[in-house]
């Protein structure tokens, strides 16, 4: 048996979910079957349709050129910029003065932008960057909290033609630095500091380091959040807030106009191998696909508040807290910090108080929220709530029921999303007119071609379980990993000739429902952050003690999967439990407090293939008791 057969032993659920006649007649979409086949049969005319009802400078003469596989163009000849469609073509209509963003902080203080001053601020930053030499093409590094600056900031770099690199706030010095160094920005914006669970993280501090090895780096732009004392060097560093009055900062700047395939951001990624990927998603498609799913998944409306809780340092925050809602003139909330502080209620608070009519947020927290029991959300008025979101791993219908129970009443359908940095949209997800199976992603959204492989390449019957693949080009597929076009094809285009392999391994039931059981690869999802084990690995072998280390993810109640560490330690070195703390803040230091081992395992040796590589696969059969024959036949030598 090979290991994806192992997962033909899982069972599924047979218990459906149909949606209310008011949730089917309130849809944009209220037939998915019929919709899905035209999308497929026609699929260009289909993507056509929906690009038309963006705005561009100049009309694409082609939809697809799919000349050169696997580098897909899309709305070739097209000339957009996605602020012209995310602000700009907002600020014209009835939107001008509608609430673009809310946002609260963790300590309970509030702002909110209209369309209008959100684009005259995007604006205004747009003019401070270009006064710093900063023009299209360039890579701009943001390294921000959940704070409206970073959507200003990365919607200002587009504006302008730049390429944002976003690096989440929770990553250490080191592993800013490198993303830094890979995109060779000059310019770097940052905060003071961050607040998350009453606690501060000093941002600007852990930037500072970072930079010290970092000389691409000229210009650091840092915004007030804290207000606490940071040190400044002033050949180097500027205040954002002060930038933002000097008569630079005019509030307007004419929309740089992009060709449909020129880069908007890279968004760095774990992988199989120590190094990130560079995800490179570009104007045209990227703006077309987040424009459409957020509409007909999340049905967003004129009148909703739409809010998903994810950081804006990850796809889900670039894709589904700023561009997706905006490019549908949505109005999106945005909140600091995090869910259990001050008390477990926080989040249904906010729902009450703005009023959420979608939530959407991923399974860790459902589950890290449902250990406190439902008296915090009955604590709250819920019933502005229309539809529910989950995303980032496979949500265990148990939580799932409790979602829907518990928060949803049972009125709310949940649209479980599954997609990837790499996707930059939705590719498997239900709308809220098809009925929904607790554990199942649904299916396909319109447009994509997915399939489940064996090994050989064939698509399996329903019920086996294989290798997720998607068999047609999507608008807002990653277009290579920066700087890397032959990492590009190999791990998603070879493996099955010209087919994208998502690195899922998923199976489908009898009527089509799609379940993603977790990656195939060397990759941990840990509270629905990706991490790669070879980073992890690699951070741990920084420490001087360390000879050599495997990482393998465990099953884990709350956060999905632990990390499991097994060190060999160096000739003489003794092993202690000091030493353990020791070799965890190390890699809190080096990769970020997410990437910290929950467990490690002192061993004298690893297991490895003939040519030295390391068997994870058998250590982690070890550790769970699974047979080790049975998986270990994909451990490729
Ligand atoms: O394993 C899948 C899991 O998250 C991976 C992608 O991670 P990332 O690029 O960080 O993007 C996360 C947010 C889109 C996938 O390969 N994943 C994501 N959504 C789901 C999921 N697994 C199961 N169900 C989902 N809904």
């Amino acid at each position: 048996m090979s290991y994806l057969e192992t997962f033909d032993s899982l069972t599924y659920e047979k218990e459906v979910y149909k949606p209310s006649k008011e949730t089917v007649k309130n849809s944009y979409v209220d037939n998915y079957d019929r919709l899905y086949e035209y999308s497929i049969k026609e699929n260009e005319k289909f993507w056509d349709e929906i690009a038309k009802q963006l705005n561009w400078f100049r009309h694409y003469d082609k939809v697809l050129d799919a000349s050169d596989p696997p580098f897909y163009k899309w709305f070739t000849g097209g000339k957009t910029n996605i602020v012209y469609n995310a602000l700009d073509r907002h600020v014209t209509t009835f939107r001008k003065n509608k609430l673009a963003l809310i946002w609260e902080g963790e300590d309970g203080c509030e702002r909110v932008y209209t369309y209008f001053s959100l684009y005259k601020e995007v604006n205004k930053f747009a003019n401070v960057l270009k006064s710093f030499g900063v023009k299209k093409g360039d890579t701009v590094t943001i390294y921000l909290p959940n704070i409206p600056e970073i959507a200003i900031s990365m919607l200002a770099c587009a504006k302008i033609g730049a390429i944002h690199s976003v690096v989440y706030a929770g990553f250490s010095a080191f592993a800013l630095r490198d993303r830094i160094s890979d995109a060779q920005s000059k310019l770097l914006i940052t905060a003071d500091g961050a607040y998350r669970g009453g606690k501060v993280i000093e941002l600007k501090k852990i930037a500072d380091e970072a930079l010290t090895k970092t000389p691409v780096v000229q210009t650091v732009i840092v915004v007030r959040r804290t207000g606490k004392e940071v040190a400044i060097d002033t050949s180097r560093d500027f205040y954002y807030d002060e930038l933002m009055k000097l008569p630079i900062a005019n509030t307007y700047l004419k929309t740089e106009e992009m060709d449909s395939e020129d880069p908007l951001f890279i968004l760095y990624t774990s992988g199989t191998t120590g190094k990130p990927k560079g995800i490179l998603h570009v104007h045209g498609g990227y703006s077309v696909g987040t424009y459409i799913t957020s509409k007909y998944v999340f049905n967003i409306n004129d009148n909703d508040t739409y809010w998903c809780a994810a950081d804006p340092g990850w796809i889900t925050g670039h894709s589904y807290i700023i561009y997706g809602p905006l490019i549908n003139g949505a109005t999106t909330v945005m909140v600091e910090g995090s869910p259990y502080y001050p008390y477990p209620d926080r989040w249904w608070k906010i729902v009450e108080k703005h009023g959420v009519n979608i939530f959407y947020t991923s399974p860790t927290a459902i589950r890290g929220i449902m250990r406190f029991g439902e008296n915090w959300p009955n604590r709250h008025n819920l019933s502005s709530l229309k539809i529910l979101g989950s995303v980032g791993e496979p949500i265990n219908p148990e939580v799932w029921r409790w979602y829907h129970k518990h928060i949803g009443k049972e009125r709310c359908p949940i649209m479980d999303t599954w997609w990837q940095t790499e996707s930059g949209m939705f590719l498997i997800t239900p709308v809220p007119s098809l009925p929904l199976k607790p554990g199942s992603c649904g299916k396909p959204f319109f447009g994509i071609d997915a399939d489940i492989f064996d090994e050989s390449g064939k698509s399996v019957e329903a019920g086996k379980g294989g290798y997720l693949v998607i068999k047609k080009p999507w608008p807002a597929m990653m277009r290579t990993i920066y700087k890397d076009e032959d990492r590009y094809k190999k791990t998603y285009f070879s493996k099955f000739n010209d087919v994208y392999l998502a690195g899922d391994a998923a199976k489908r039931d009898k009527d089509g429902y799609f379940y993603v059981m977790g990656r195939i690869d060397d990759v941990i999802k840990v509270s629905g952050y990706r991490l790669g084990t070879a980073e992890i690995e690699s951070a741990i072998i920084t420490h001087e003690a360390v000879a050599e280390s495997a990482v393998i993810g465990k099953p884990h109640d709350i956060k999905g999967n632990s990390i499991k560490a097994f060190v060999v330690l160096k000739p003489n070195i003794e092993k202690s439990d000091t030493l353990m703390d020791d070799i965890r803040s190390n890699v809190g230091k080096t990769l970020g407090p997410i990437a910290k081992p929950d467990e490690i395992e002192f061993v004298d040796s690893l297991p490895k293939t003939r040519s030295g590589k390391i068997m994870r696969r058998v250590l982690k059969a070890r550790d769970i008791g699974i047979d080790e024959g049975d998986i270990s036949t994909i451990e490729e030598d």
